[in-house]
């Protein structure tokens, strides 16, 4: 018999909290629906108490998306599960996940704490948030390095509290897959009430075990796994969903269990949060990397060619990937781009979004001879998911060489205001960024720059991802162009001002940006 796991996903929450992530509202609300459409169960769309950008975001994520289960993370404090609440109110399916430390090590040294008062507040909580929301998950933060006879006392009594989803974590990444499956066993033996609750777990990949760790909780009973797109999460991440999923699906005659994830959108999913967070996969990555699916070795290829499971265990195609197609050139119509569109899974584009896509498309048509379903696709996710555009780059010009010193002089307009500048710098790239800016007025500390070519041939699209911190807080802006310099360019102004939105979001400080300008 096939079983159900079921997948919930936490890059919204876990993978934000990943170092150097920061995501605005209209990014969320892009990967959520992204999310939706890969058919998670559930997905956690942030921790309202933390900032308002995460309370806003997860409102916007209950209001806007029906289909899965949408969670928001409190701590067992009243004032985070209100918090959560306001937030989740007007989702179609919410759940509050509540968690409180319950290792001896936690509650000694982090909660000061004795292991009664937690039990009580865990208990307490678990009603409070009953109380307000029709489901409710609990977790033993750092449960896997808790007693056993604690961690069942805790997860019976919130279960009799009205939990509903009893989430075991692996907060520091510390088990091994036996040992885990066994914790997992002990607690299917020895908690009375299991049966009627969903046992999910959370594991974290300090030590490269996480997807072995939660495939090892399957076998022993767990029905739900958390994870996350690419791994992203605290420190070294979170279970990877797609490789949970993938090996799932791929040794079905091993583990007989299904889930709900449409696996033709997974490599989509994972290219959509690597540009959005600025945060790439390595090469080599199991199930989504580039070379996931490349064989360099002749022998490999010989053998491919006669029959693709000689070395093939999975196909490109079952995880989305697909050879790109030409598709359009700068002849083509209006009618037909929308069509492509439509095809390639972008239907819920506005008229206004569509009208500019269609706009960018003849653009890029203009500089390059075919455009191709990767073009399209770098397009939509890098142009069109965008804030209000503060600073407009107008017009740029580089002059460099081996001999030269670089030098660039800008054209920034900002409502109908321009601001030109010039600056040197080491290379074109610095230039152009010490010009912007000078034009914009602003200090800006840059944090990290990348180039790539996202799509193939000698008129690929390059696309600059610019790291820019300012206040502490980190805003990551996307460019993408035929030329790589004018890539850089609109990456550092989308930086810019992606950091000018979160200001004006945030009320205080705009006159300050804006006015520099
Ligand atoms: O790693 C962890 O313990 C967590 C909990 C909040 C579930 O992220
Ligand atoms: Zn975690």
């Amino acid at each position: 018999m096939v079983n159900h796991v079921a997948i919930f996903d936490t890059t919204l929450r876990d993978g934000e909290q990943s170092p150097g992530i920061s995501l605005n509202m209209q990014e969320k609300l892009e990967i959520a629906r992204q999310l939706e459409s890969l058919g998670v169960d559930a997905m956690e769309a942030g921790f309202p108490i933390s900032s308002k950008g995460d309370f806003e975001g997860v409102k916007a994520i209950a209001r806007q998306i029906r289909k899965p289960v949408i969670t928001a993370l409190a701590r067992a404090v009243k004032k985070d599960i209100d918090r959560a609440w306001e937030a989740l109110r007007e989702a179609a399916r919410p759940r509050i996940h509540t968690f409180i430390a319950t290792s001896d090590l936690h509650m000694k040294y982090k909660l000061r704490m004795e292991p009664k008062e937690v039990l009580e507040r865990a208990v307490e909580m678990v009603a409070y948030a009953k109380s307000l929301c029709p489901q409710v998950e609990f977790s033993p933060e750092d449960g896997s390095r808790t007693r056993p006879e604690f961690l069942y006392q805790v997860l019976e009594q919130v279960i009799r509290a009205g939990a509903d989803v009893l989430n075991i974590p692996d907060t520091v990444g510390y088990s091994t897959p036996d040992e885990f499956g066994a914790l997992i066993r002990g607690i299917q033996r020895n908690v009375k009430g299991i049966d009627n609750v969903v046992l999910s777990v959370h594991c974290h990949n300090d030590l490269g075990l996480a997807v072995a760790n939660s495939l090892a909780a399957v076998e022993n009973g767990a029905r739900q796994v958390e994870c996350t797109i690419n791994g992203l999460g605290e420190r070294a991440g979170n279970a990877a969903l797609e490789e949970l999923v993938m090996a799932l699906r791929t040794r079905k005659d091993y583990y007989h269990f299904q889930t709900n994830i449409v696996t033709e959108q997974i490599y989509r999913t994972s290219s959509l949060i690597s540009s959005l967070t600025g945060v790439h996969v390595q090469p080599n990555k199991a199930i989504v990397g580039a070379n996931a699916f490349a064989h360099e070795s002749g022998i490999h290829q010989h053998g491919l060619m006669i029959n693709r499971e000689t070395y093939e265990i999975m196909t490109p195609e079952s995880i989305g990937l697909k050879k790109s197609q030409m598709v359009l050139g700068k002849h083509s119509g209006r009618h037909a781009f929308e069509e492509r569109l439509k095809e390639l899974g972008f239907d819920h584009l506005s008229e206004k979004e569509a009208n500019e896509a269609f706009q960018k498309f003849k653009d890029l048509a203009d500089k390059k001879k075919y455009v191709m379903d990767s073009d399209i696709e770098a397009l939509i996710s890098t142009e069109l998911i965008q804030i209000p555009e503060a600073l407009q780059l107008e017009y740029f010009h580089i002059s460099s060489g081996n001999s030269l010193i670089a030098t660039s002089t800008v054209r920034i307009s900002r409502e109908g205001r321009t601001v030109e500048e010039a600056a040197c710098g080491d290379g074109p790239i610095d230039a152009i960024f010490h010009a912007v800016e000078r034009a914009t007025g602003m200090e800006i500390t840059l944090k990290d720059y990348r180039i790539r070519a996202i799509t193939s041939g000698k008129d690929a699209l390059g696309e600059g991802t610019v790291k820019v911190e300012k206040d502490g807080k980190v805003y990551v802006g996307r460019g993408i162009s035929t030329d790589i310099i004018e890539a850089s360019a609109k990456a550092y102004i989308n930086a810019i001002n992606k950091m000018l939105y979160d200001i004006s979001e945030n009320a205080n400080g705009v006159n300050e940006a804006v006015e520099a300008i």
